[in-house]
């Protein structure tokens, strides 16, 4: 039996032989990776703990870190730190950071600061920010976490603030710093910290960075000062592919096409190689200005420098093709075995989809390995654009049953599905689902709602949302309220919300047409004149549309005069306007002046429409000129190849019987291409009852019969 007392020495003896082995290891921790000189049961944990984590067991890799209540080596840990980042493991995460503070008594910086990173990367920055703020110390490194950990969460104001009590303590901003807050800087739109920071980067050395200064190209780019971005871009003495990446995306994004497509050509005389966003960005600048000569030329050059087999860029010119209306040529893309991606399949479809080729499109639909959010909308909006709105409607129904993946577009494709066939029971559905999935905080999808309740006839509902969605409402939404009660022949309630909507927006010229035909309705003359005269005071364009509004009201309230100069004064005059003026001399008596626009017309150029012939044939009914009516109705087919109307037969009937051209209208009545209608022989009869016409009486009553019979 060994002496008791000897085995208490032995064991003061190892266990202090571990105490300087660990302060050894302390010292060299931070290169431990290898793990050399750790005593076993150290060495024997680390390995058990990265054995997990190689194998993804992350959670068992922390566990087992709990059962030991030695700190283990700086590497270790900042290695957990990194990886449960990358994983979002945020239980992992936090149990580490415990660990550390509990079992080093002063844990280095650097561990403190990569535990603040990895809050961020789970996107949870309370824990990130208690960390930092409870930080006895804090190195560069530590602002520079916590700076990244926000604008990784898209915390612009939070970046912002932080950066200013950084600069107020005197810390100096690192590339990293300046890489964040810049970032920051675009989305609220903040151009005067941009061009502080400017200054900044400038003070500080950073010139010749390409990285910080591609980030200032796309702050002014976002901050939507495209050429203050294209000063910076050419300040860069050696742009790289980010550099030039950058500065074509914010051309595309400004909507200068033309100039995005022109700086792609530049970068390609370089020797920088673009990335395939940028090859794809191009390709969307071409379709946007039609410029298909030019995506014709850079899908050629992405096949020489090989990323047309890209999933971004087969899928960009797969729409560029639909776009511009070669399908096939899109197809043969499409059909090439790199390009079967969920993004190319979406594209494609929506091709079919745009162009009517419903079946196509649903065939490719049906055969995507995985239909994502963006195919089931094209898709309805496909069945939608060629109004088919069965088909739409039964989409619907199987987009309840089998996906979860709907986004605002989609509640809005769905809202006005619903408006157009007017089934409010579907649209209170979505309204209900929006409402539960806080869409109704999306201006566009409230708009849609509020669209919807104004065309199915629900305006209590209409007025209610308007109401419930005051907070955000905009034009568009004063203009939905507005049209769907002008509409509803509601002309007083439109004018009493056109009244409200002046105290809170500018109406568009939309507006106009809108509230003109309403005062139309209720031969409002005076508030009519009211609204013209605060189009002309306050600079709206008169287009054409509102022109034909104006004629209208000023014609139905019986102010012809006005009609004819708005008429006159007219920037350019179409078929529509013409229409307008006829029928509305025609309406004021004026019944010689339809003759004289028709001629005007021609001599404009403007061909003449049914209605324009339905138009001067009432006018010559009014005012007895048979012969011109007939030079008309022949007119009609022989000059401008229309097929006369039931309506415009109906109308030379009247023209003839009327004045008691028996004879002229016998030989009509005969020589129809079809068998007169009942409400035709009727007509007949009662201009035989007035002339006396035995012989066409016989016939018109025989017809009758025949058509009894
Ligand atoms: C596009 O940018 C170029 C260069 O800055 C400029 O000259 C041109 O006017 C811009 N075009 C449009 C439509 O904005
Ligand atoms: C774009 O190119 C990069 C680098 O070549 C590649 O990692 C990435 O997967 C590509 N993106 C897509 C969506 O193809
Ligand atoms: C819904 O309809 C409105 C007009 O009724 C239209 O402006 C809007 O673009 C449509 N939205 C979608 C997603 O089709
Ligand atoms: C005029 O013709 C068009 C096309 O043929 C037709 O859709 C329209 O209903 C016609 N209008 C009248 C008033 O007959």
């Amino acid at each position: 039996m060994p002496d008791p007392f000897i085995i208490i020495i032995i064991v003061v003896l190892l266990n202090q032989f571990y105490m300087a082995i660990r302060a050894h290891l302390s010292s060299v921790a931070k290169n431990a990776d290898r793990l050399p000189d750790l005593p076993i049961s150290t060495k024997a944990l680390a390995t058990t703990i990265l054995n997990h984590v190689r194998v993804g067991r992350l959670s068992k890799a922390v566990s087992i870190l709990f059962s030991s209540e030695i700190p283990l080596p700086a590497s270790i840990y900042a290695n957990l730190f990194r990886i449960c980042g990358s994983n979002k493991a945020i239980i992992e995460i936090r149990k580490l950071e415990s660990h550390l503070i509990t079992f080093t008594p002063s844990p280095p910086l650097f561990l403190l600061n990569r535990a603040i990173e990895s809050y961020g990367k789970c996107n949870c920055l309370k824990d990130a920010r208690e960390l930092f703020d409870e930080m006895p110390r804090r190195d560069g490194g530590s602002w520079n976490a916590m700076l990244t950990a926000y604008s990784r969460n898209d915390r612009s104001e939070d970046v912002l603030d932080l950066f200013s009590s950084m600069i107020k303590e005197g810390i100096s901003a690192s590339e990293v710093t300046f890489a964040s807050v810049l970032g920051s800087c675009g989305h609220v739109l903040e151009l005067w910290l941009s061009k502080q920071l400017h200054g900044l980067v400038l003070k500080h050395g950073f010139v010749g960075n390409v990285i910080l200064e591609s980030s200032l190209v796309d702050v002014y780019g976002k901050c939507g000062v495209v050429c203050d971005a294209r000063r910076m871009f050419n300040e860069i003495e050696n742009p790289n592919d980010v550099s030039w990446n950058v500065i074509i995306r914010r051309y595309l994004e400004a909507g200068n096409g033309s100039e995005a497509v022109n700086m792609f050509s530049k970068m390609i005389k370089t020797s920088v190689k673009p990335m395939n966003h940028t090859v794809s960005n191009t390709i969307l600048a071409s379709t946007s200005f039609n410029g298909f000569r030019e995506g014709l030329q850079i899908h050629g050059y992405s096949i020489k420098i090989n990323v047309d087999e890209d999933e971004v860029v087969s899928s960009t010119l797969i729409s560029m093709y639909a776009k511009f209306g070669d399908l096939d040529s899109a197809r043969r893309i499409f059909d090439m075995p790199c390009s079967k991606n969920l993004r190319s399949y979406a594209s494609m479809i929506s091709g079919y989809a745009v162009t009517g080729k419903l079946t196509e499109a649903r065939k490719l639909f049906d055969e995507m390995p995985e239909q994502t959010v963006v195919s089931w909308n094209v898709m309805l909006a496909g069945y939608m654009r060629s109004f088919k709105w069965d088909k739409a409607l039964e989409f619907v129904v199987l987009m309840r049953k089998s996906t979860k993946c709907i986004d605002h577009v989609t509640v809005r494709l769905i809202l006005n599905l619903s408006a157009a066939i007017l089934d409010v029971e579907l649209g209170k559905q979505v309204h209900g689902y929006a409402y539960r999935h806080s869409y109704y905080n999306n201006l566009f999808v409230s708009n849609a709602i509020l669209d919807m309740y104004g065309k199915c006839d629900n305006l209590v509902r209409a007025r209610r949302w308007f109401h419930v969605m005051s907070h955000l409402r905009d034009k568009v939404s004063w203009n939905a309220l507005l049209t769907s009660h002008a509409q509803h022949r509601l002309s007083e309630e439109a004018m009493v919300i056109f009244g409200n909507m002046l105290g809170e927006t500018k109406p568009s010229k939309f507006t106009f047409a809108t509230l003109l035909t309403a005062c139309a309705n209720i031969f409002a003359l005076e508030l009519g004149k009211q609204i013209h005269g605060y189009m002309i005071r306050n600079g709206y364009d008169i287009d054409i549309v509102t022109n034909g509004a104006l004629v209208d009201m000023y014609s139905k309230c019986r102010l012809i005069v006005y009609s004819l100069r708005v008429f006159n004064n007219a920037a350019s005059r179409d078929v529509v306007l013409y229409n307008s003026m006829i029928s509305g001399c025609f309406y004021n008596g004026i019944a010689c002046k339809p003759f004289e626009l028709f001629e005007a017309m021609e001599k404009e150029g403007i061909k003449p429409d049914n209605t324009t012939f339905q138009g001067v044939l009432r006018a010559c009914i009014c005012e007895g000129r048979v012969e011109l009516g007939r030079q008309y109705f022949e007119l009609m087919s022989d000059k401008f190849c229309l097929v006369p109307h039931m309506e415009h037969y109906q109308l030379m009937i009247e023209l003839y019987g009327q004045i008691g051209y028996m004879d002229e209208l016998e030989l009509f009545v005969k020589n129809l291409p079809f068998t007169p209608t009942a409400s035709m022989l009727t007509k007949v009869l009662d201009f035989c009852g007035n002339f006396k016409h035995r012989r066409l009486e016989k016939w018109a009553s025989d017809q009758v019969n025949e058509l009894d019979t």
